[in-house]
Order: structure tokens, then C-alpha cells, then sequence
């Protein structure tokens, strides 16, 4: 058994690598040179991403892609996309490009609301606290002026401070419910600084309130922590067209194919189990593009899941519906997201990321986003009720199979030109590989 460590943050990375080396790998010298082959060459740009985190050892690549032709409210994009999946930015360029030729997508922003809460423990007469809030909405809204000025000058801020009785659900618990506007900022640090700051001004406010007792004065500060949940944070992206334009597929009609397609969405309306793999597949896109741009996917993840929940079942974040003979399919979700702060000053590729989007507002990415999430939903479900998703899928992975057998160059050329042709599977690639080389 490896023995406990201490002091491991204070070592440096050379004998943070030493150290782990020789305590896990058996071929130290290689799992060395492994780790180091991934640091930058360029010293600045290593040091750069080291501080991002602690225990920095080397650095984690994922393929870095773009999916161009993306027309959104009439405006060009190349969307760029960080992600691993081999058939996720081929299946959003070609969605892309089918919908460019039917006028594109249309996306808006419905709402930019963000939430923050601070939890707290009071025991005791709910009347005096209602009208402890009264006098302590204002205070809270004045000590919070230090960190609330700027955002106030861009128009932004504290929105509403409501004061939520929960004591249905745990005994004596209450909440500071407040709700910001962040403008481009994603604003996860300028809330839980005003939540911080509420927390303390209820503390002390609670302290000098004359009607409250001694007891009903020790209020009990649980946490102060924003919400990922942000379902008044949310926006709508949608594809249309005549049903006749819908499909280029010879092996099926375009009113068959329109059917299909709005059965695939109901079903992932209805079924949770098909509703999180349809979810998932838009994540494949919004996800990709999250992460390019720097921001935090996980929040991103945590909030359309639970948002996909509202009303108590896991459900379909797309709809879809033919009516007078149009298709329409549409998304909504919620998606705190920002264009400066956090990483995006700081990350050379998501700047970069930015500017090829053209320096985004918030707004303007969460539309981007959406669409890129819907269009990977369309191309999973045009795949999965014509072709089905392995002919595409395989396809794209071909690369993944002969990068694993060491395929060459020449290799790589004879292979994907047979499979042309023929069907991708595992077997089928290793067979075809083991004729070329005997
Ligand atoms: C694979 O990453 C995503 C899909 O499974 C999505 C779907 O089933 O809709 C293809």
C-alpha cells in the first residue's frame, strides 16, 4: 500500500513528478517523459495553465475543432468546439449546413436572471422575522454597494432580495432569495460576494433588532452560495421549413421522414430513459462550445438537467411539430454563461475562441450555444431514424481504430477509401488491416 503524503502542494512539479513516478508506475523513466512531453515549450504559456490549478503536472489536450456555415439571425458563424467525441463536430457542420440552405437558425434570449441564496437557521416568531426583513432589504442593498458599484454602472446588479419561509421542509429554516443581473459576466464570484455580504448584514442586523429576543437575535448562517439552477436564465433557439424541403435522403419521403423525426422528440418527451440519451446528445454540442469558450461546463450540465426536470419527470430539452405543413423544432434551456471574466481574458484559446465568434455578449453566446446544442440534436435524430447512428458514428471512429493499431499514412489513405464503401465495424477494420500488412 502507497504510504500518505504531506506537504505535497509545496513541492515543486518537478518532485510533485518524482514523487509520483516512483510511487505509482513501475516504468518510471516513461511515465516521466510521458508527462513532460505534454508541457508547453513555451515556458509563459506553461506556467499559465500550471496556476490555473494546483498539483499541476502536465497538460490534458482535447481536440480543439470548428463547425462552420452555422447562420443564426441571418449572421454567419465558424463554431469552434473542444471536445473528444469523433462524430460531434461532423455531425454539427453538417447540420449546419442543411439548415444554412433553409434560412438558418433563429434563437433569442428569453430572460437573463441569476440566483443566489443565503441558507439560515432562526428559531422563533416568524412575524418579527417578516418585519426584521422590511427594515433589513435596504441595509442589505447598502452594504453591498462596494461590490455592486460597477456592475450597477454597466446596468447590471442586485435585481430582488425576498426573504423564503422553508420551514415546511426543514424545521426554522428560511432564505435570503436574491436574483442578479450579471450581463456578460457568468457572475458566479460577484454573487457570492453580495452573498457573503448579506450574510454578515443579516447577522448583525439581526443583533441590534429590538423586538426579536436573545435567542431569536442568533440567527445561524447555514451558507451563502449562488444557484446553478437558472430556469429565469433562458433561451430559445429554432429550425423551420416546409415539410417538402426536409429530407435529401432518397430512401425516404420528407413527410415520412418529418413524422419520425417529431415521433423520436415525443418519445423523448415521455420516456426518461430515451430522454437522457437525447439530452445527452445535445450536450455533445453545448458542452463542446462551453468548454471553448472557456466557461463552466459543469454548472452548464448541473442546470439543463435540472431545468430538463421541471415538471417532475426527465424530459426532451427539443420539441418538435408539424403544423399547416411546416416543421419546427425548437429548443429552450437555461444557460448561465459569460464573455469576460473567469477564463476568458486568461486562456489563450478561448480568446482566440471569442474573437472567431466575433467577441460575443453573453446574450449573443447563449444564442450560439443553443443552436449548437439543437443541431447536434437534429443530426443525432435525422441519423437514428433513417440510417441509424452507426454508419456515421463508425465512421468518424475509423480514425480512432487504425490510431490504435499504428496505422501509417499509407495505411490510413488504402483503409479509409475501402471503408468508403463498406461497413465500419471493430472487427471489420482489424480484418482489413491485418490483409494490408501480410
Ligand atoms: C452520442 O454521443 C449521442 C447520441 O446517442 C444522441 C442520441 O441518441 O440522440 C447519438
Amino acid at each position: 500500500m502507497t504510504k500518505t503524503i504531506t506537504g505535497f502542494s509545496k513541492l515543486s512539479k518537478s518532485e510533485k513528478i518524482d514523487w509520483l513516478v516512483s510511487t505509482y508506475f513501475t516504468d518510471s523513466k516513461s511515465a516521466k517523459t510521458l508527462l513532460k512531453q505534454y508541457w508547453n515549450a513555451n515556458e509563459k504559456l506553461q506556467q499559465l495553465h500550471d496556476e490555473f490549478i494546483e498539483n499541476t503536472i502536465t497538460n490534458y489536450y482535447l481536440p480543439l475543432g470548428v463547425a462552420p456555415n452555422f447562420l443564426i439571425n441571418n449572421k454567419l458563424y465558424t463554431i469552434p468546439m473542444a471536445i473528444e467525441e469523433s462524430s460531434v463536430v461532423a455531425a454539427a457542420s453538417k447540420a449546419a449546413k442543411f439548415w444554412y440552405d433553409r434560412g438558418g437558425f433563429k434563437a433569442e434570449v428569453i430572460s437573463t436572471q441569476k440566483i443566489g441564496q443565503v441558507h439560515f437557521m432562526y428559531h422563533g416568531d416568524v412575524a418579527k422575522l417578516n418585519q426584521f426583513f422590511t427594515t433589513l432589504k435596504p441595509k442589505l442593498i447598502e452594504d453591498s454597494k462596494s461590490i455592486t458599484k460597477n456592475m450597477e454602472k454597466r446596468g447590471g446588479g442586485i435585481l430582488d432580495i425576498e426573504l423564503k419561509n422553508k420551514t415546511q421542509d426543514i424545521e426554522g429554516y428560511y432564505q435570503l432569495h436574491a436574483t442578479f443581473e450579471t450581463l456578460d459576466a457568468m457572475g458566479a464570484n460577484f454573487i457570492n460576494s453580495c452573498l457573503e455580504q448579506f450574510a454578515k448584514t443579516l447577522k448583525n442586523q439581526a443583533q441590534c433588532f429590538d423586538l426579536f429576543s436573545a435567542e431569536e437575535k442568533d440567527i445561524e448562517i447555514i451558507m451563502s452560495i449562488l444557484s446553478n439552477y437558472v430556469p429565469d436564465c433562458l433561451v430559445r433557439a429554432k429550425v423551420s421549413c416546409k415539410v417538402e424541403e426536409l429530407t435529401e435522403n432518397p430512401n425516404i419521403s420528407a413527410q415520412e421522414f418529418a413524422e419520425k423525426f417529431v415521433q423520436a422528440v415525443r418519445i423523448a418527451e415521455v420516456e426518461p430513459f430515451r430522454a437522457v440519451t437525447h439530452n445527452k446528445g445535445i450536450m455533445n454540442g453545448i458542452d463542446a462550445v462551453v468548454l471553448a469558450t472557456g466557461n463552466d461546463f459543469r454548472a452548464v450540465e448541473a442546470g439543463v438537467h435540472a431545468y430538463a426536470s421541471r415538471h417532475g419527470k426527465y424530459s426532451s430539452l427539443t420539441h418538435a411539430k408539424i403544423e399547416d405543413g411546416i416543421f419546427t423544432f425548437w429548443i429552450e434551456i437555461p444557460l448561465a454563461l459569460g464573455t469576460v471574466g473567469g477564463l476568458t481574458k486568461l486562456h489563450p484559446l478561448v480568446r482566440l475562441a471569442l474573437e472567431l465568434l466575433g467577441e460575443p455578449s453573453a446574450k449573443e453566446l447563449m444564442q450560439i450555444v443553443a443552436v449548437a446544442g439543437l443541431a447536434q440534436n437534429f443530426a443525432a435524430l435525422r441519423s437514428l431514424t433513417t440510417t441509424g447512428i452507426q454508419e456515421g458514428h463508425m465512421k468518424m471512429h475509423l480514425m480512432n481504430i487504425l490510431n490504435q493499431f499504428e496505422a501509417t499514412s499509407e495505411e490510413k489513405v488504402k483503409l479509409v477509401e475501402y471503408f468508403k464503401t463498406n461497413t465500419v465495424t471493430h472487427s471489420a477494420v482489424v480484418e482489413e488491416i491485418e490483409k494490408l500488412r501480410h
